[in-house]
């Protein structure tokens, strides 16, 4: 049975018998012996493999080249040279698979542009290993920190009908050859997307089971070649039910602070290697954000800031106009120096379905702002007064027809209910210190690049 190398170095006592399986980072040789540094993707370290001339096996290691598979067995022994606490004095080696020197990850010091090419093998190496297994534990760290305040997960559809966003920003889906066939000739009989969220579905879960998330993925045909924008996303929508915007602030907080804290307590061997390699203020940041509550200011009083600043920006400050990411940036960064939430924006730039303020002018809107980042999370308090959601539909041009299911919710026992959701590769950018998205999801899909 295989030993995955993170128990192996973190074996309590040597090891009579062991089999170790991964990929060679390097091959040092000497007279009498070899020295193979294996890795299999468990842990960021490699473990040390001493293998003896005439070992079982050892008449191919000349083939077992950087990125070639090997499989040892022998014995886990106390390691003679400094680094590691344990190495492998291999009984056996087999070679798996050999690597030739055409293998693109020979050496370090790769740019990150070129590992987006060969993004079928930057898994393997250190960086790109350290930001899959971070993201693994991101996502069970959602599920822990719902589950245990009983959010129930529900799913929502991915192929839908409904434009939740208003955007206008999302992928058709259709079985119709381009320009051949009538609409009602379609799969569904009537146009269809991709989702570009699925908080009008998680809705109408959470006005029967009172908490519920999702976690899945996400789909926006925008335009924009930023490093936070993905045509593919993955996105966690928390609705709840009997909340209010404060509570959904609270809420928002409470989940960004408990993923921080789960990174930091379970993968800091990779977050140390990000803040060496990728962020120097890295951990100091992180260990901050877990601590401090973050700053709440209204729209109105972020544009008053701003527009105090007297920092030159490129895109203009005035209320009515959309927050853009310098601006976000500036009040994280510079202003706050610490996440902000943002609240209450005008109704004109903000979707049908966010709940009217008082004032008339504004809706119960929230996002939250994070340094190095800006929007992480986007949400509000749901409109649940039929009358308002009505007339915020006919004023965004949505025909009562398509959404009469989501109108009923406020026909039949409507209650107040908020919700949010977070970009996970945002968060995931956050939480490594990594400055694109590309390069914190196995796959990117971003205009013009679908490869793999
Ligand atoms: O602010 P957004 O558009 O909010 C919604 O979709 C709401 N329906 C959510 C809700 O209330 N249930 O998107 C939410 C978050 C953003 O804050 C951002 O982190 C992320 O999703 N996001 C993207 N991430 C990567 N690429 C994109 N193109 C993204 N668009 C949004
Ligand atoms: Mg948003």
């Amino acid at each position: 049975m295989r030993t995955p190398i993170i128990e192996a170095l973190s074996s309590p006592a040597s090891r009579d018998e062991i089999t170790v399986c991964g990929w060679v980072r390097t091959r040092r040789d000497a007279k009498a012996f070899s020295f193979l540094e294996l890795n299999d993707g468990s842990c960021l370290r490699g473990i040390q493999v001493v293998v003896d001339a005439g070992t079982p096996g050892s008449e191919a290691l000349l083939e077992m080249t950087t990125g070639a598979s090997v499989e040892v067995k022998g014995r886990l022994v106390a390691s003679q040279g400094k680094g590691q606490a344990w190495e492998v004095q291999a009984a056996q080696v087999v070679l798996l698979g050999g690597a030739d020197e055409s293998y693109p990850l020979q050496k370090k010091g790769h740019t990150l542009e070129f590992l987006r090419e060969i993004a079928h093998l930057r898994p393997r190496s250190n960086l790109f290993g350290a930001v899959f297994r971070v993201r693994s534990r991101m996502a069970y760290a959602v599920h822990t920190f719902f589950q245990e305040r009983g959010f129930l997960n529900v799913h929502t559809p991915m192929i839908t009908a409904s434009d939740c966003e208003g955007a206008g920003e999302m992928f058709r889906v259709t079985t119709l050859a381009p320009g051949a066939g009538k609409l009602e000739e379609d799969f569904f009989g009537k146009p269809t997307f991709l989702t570009v969220s699925g908080q009008l579905e998680a809705e109408t879960l959470a006005c029967a089971l009172g908490k519920v998330y999702t976690f899945g993925p996400t789909f926006r045909a925008e335009n924009s070649n930023t490093s936070r924008h993905a045509a593919e996303f993955w996105m966690i929508e928390p609705e709840q039910a009997f909340c209010d915007l404060a509570g959904n602030m609270d809420l928002a907080e409470a989940q960004l602070q408990h993923q921080v804290r789960d990174a930091l307590a379970h993968c800091a061997e990779d977050l140390a290697f990000f803040s060496n390699y990728v962020d120097k203020g890295l951990l100091e940041r992180l260990k901050f954000v877990a601590e401090r509550p973050f700053q709440r200011v209204s729209y109105t009083e972020a544009v008053q800031l701003l527009e105090a600043s007297g920092q030159a920006f490129a895109y203009p400050v005035a209320y009515g106009l959309n927050l853009q990411s310098e601006h976000e940036r500036w009040l994280t960064e510079q202003h706050f120096q610490c996440p902000v939430i943002v609240y209450n924006y005008p109704k004109e730039i903000k979707p049908f379905y966010m709940r009217q303020n008082d004032d008339g002018l504004t809706v119960a809107a929230m996002d939250v702002l994070v340094p190095g980042i800006g929007e992480i999370i986007g949400g509000s308090q749901r409109e649940e007064r039929p009358e308002r959601l009505a007339a915020a539909m006919a004023h965004h041009g949505l025909s009562e027809a398509d959404y009469w299911w989501y109108a009923d919710l406020r026909k039949y026992g409507t209650v107040p209910h908020a919700g949010y959701g977070m970009g996970f590769e945002r968060l995931l950018m956050f939480i490594t210190g990594v400055g694109n998205i590309r390069d914190v999801i196995p796959f990117a899909r971003t205009p013009g690049h679908a490869a793999f």
